[in-house]
């Protein structure tokens, strides 16, 4: 068992253990990555402030996302294909979430349906859903969020039009994977995870396989999406979606003040500033350097969230220090998951709270609601170097 300090161990073990296909579908932005890429060095950036002497006895990361406690301020992102990274990886990933005291986000494009993961969790957890145009499908897929007892509903808000990647056209990428002759050379190597994915009946799109006339293998998949993701989305249409789950809503996929604003108006309980991990508009601004704008135009009439290269405590400091009231992992528990499973997740959540904690002591901080601006040092220019 190799010892694991810090989620880029975690990366090492679930490159090595996950196939190609799925390891690239993972770490790969649109077009060029520089947004992808800039989303984490961006981080790397801004300077955590030390203060010493300050009593550091009784302190705690726990604090409320949308009115819920958690254990810290982070959330697991919605991530498409999970079950694709290690058998049931949906069940795996909720359950540590739900045990390390942190919120669980079910993408629609996930292979374990959202009853499944209902029958395998103990708490409510929320559920993405994408912009489609397709009233019917909207409808059943809310209904059955309903009857899941999900107790938010996350739109993302980005997603009109596919950005491209371009390892995925390379890979062939499906679930299952088509087994063209590099693919099995690749799977031959990582028989862990193909042990795994034998034993388990989940392996294709649960939510919508058996859900959707006509939808009944990767190429009819494909086809369906391209189809119903809506062109012509509007805020009119937001506003129908969030009206038809009537309950708390998440929208994801804000990187712009006049949109936050807009979406504030609307009524949302949290945003997320957020560019789909650099997977849609390459040439977009990282998200945390939208942060601070965003959370000072709309910070007062709604959660302001931020997703997007978040590899440690000290990355979920920083945004809090920015004006984030939390955040969401994606690709940091998908690296736990590939790598161990269940275990692997609670160690993300261990290791990031950990890193937190600490950090969050050395810089004289005792409680999530203290963290602010004065903790944390940015270099000139880094909040106005774009106009
Ligand atoms: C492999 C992968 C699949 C994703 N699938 C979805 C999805 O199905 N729905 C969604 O709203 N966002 C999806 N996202 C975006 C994440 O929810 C989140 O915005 C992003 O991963 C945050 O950046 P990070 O990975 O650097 O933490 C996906 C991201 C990745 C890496």
């Amino acid at each position: 068992m190799p010892v694991i300090t810090c989620i880029d161990d975690l990366k090492r073990v679930y490159r090595r253990r996950v196939p190609r296909m799925f390891y690239d579908y993972a770490e790969s932005g649109s077009w060029t990555e520089q947004t992808f890429r800039e989303n984490v060095t961006d981080f790397a950036e801004l300077r955590l402030r030390q203060k010493i002497a300050v009593d550091m006895t009784g302190r705690s990361t726990a604090t409320e996302m949308i009115g819920e406690a958690v254990a810290m301020p982070v959330a697991i992102a919605p991530v498409g294909l999970t079950g694709m990274q290690r058998a049931d990886g949906e069940i795996k990933a909720a359950r540590a979430a739900e045990k390390f005291g942190v919120p669980y986000t079910l993408s629609t494009m996930s292979i374990c349906s959202i009853e499944d993961v209902a029958r395998h969790a103990k708490k409510p957890f929320w559920f993405q859903i994408y912009t489609l145009n397709d009233d019917d499908f909207n409808r059943k897929i809310i209904d059955r969020a309903k009857a899941a007892e999900c107790s938010a509903l996350v739109i993302t808000v980005d997603l009109q039009i596919l950005g491209q990647r371009h390892k995925d056209l390379k890979n062939g990428l499906s679930a299952p994977p088509k087994l063209t002759i590099p693919t099995m050379l690749n799977l031959a190597t990582k028989w862990g995870w193909g042990i795994e994915m034998l034993q388990t009946k989940r392996r294709f799109f649960g939510n919508i396989v058996g859900h959707v006339e006509g939808v009944s293998d990767p190429a009819s998949l494909s086809a369906w999406t391209a189809e119903k993701f809506d062109a012509a989305l509007n805020w009119d249409k937001i506003k129908k979606l969030m009206d038809m789950w009537g309950g708390k809503v998440i929208l994801k996929g804000i990187l712009d003040v006049e949109d936050a604003e807009k979406a504030a108006g609307l009524g949302a309980d949290a945003i997320v500033v957020s560019n789909h991990g650099g997977r849609q508009l390459d040439g977009a601004l990282s998200s945390i350097r939208m942060v601070p704008a965003i959370a000072a135009a709309v910070g007062d009439k709604t959660e302001v969230w931020m997703d997007g290269g978040v590899r440690s405590g000290q990355d979920v400091l920083k945004a809090v220090a920015l004006g984030a009231r939390g955040v969401m992992i994606g690709r940091a528990f998908v690296y736990g998951l590939g790598a161990m499973g269940e275990a692997g997740v609670m160690k993300v959540l261990e290791v990031i709270h950990k890193e937190l904690d600490v950090s969050m002591a050395l810089c004289g901080e005792t409680k999530v609601s203290s963290v602010g601006r004065h903790n944390v040092l940015v270099p000139k220019g880094f909040l106005d170097a774009f106009d």
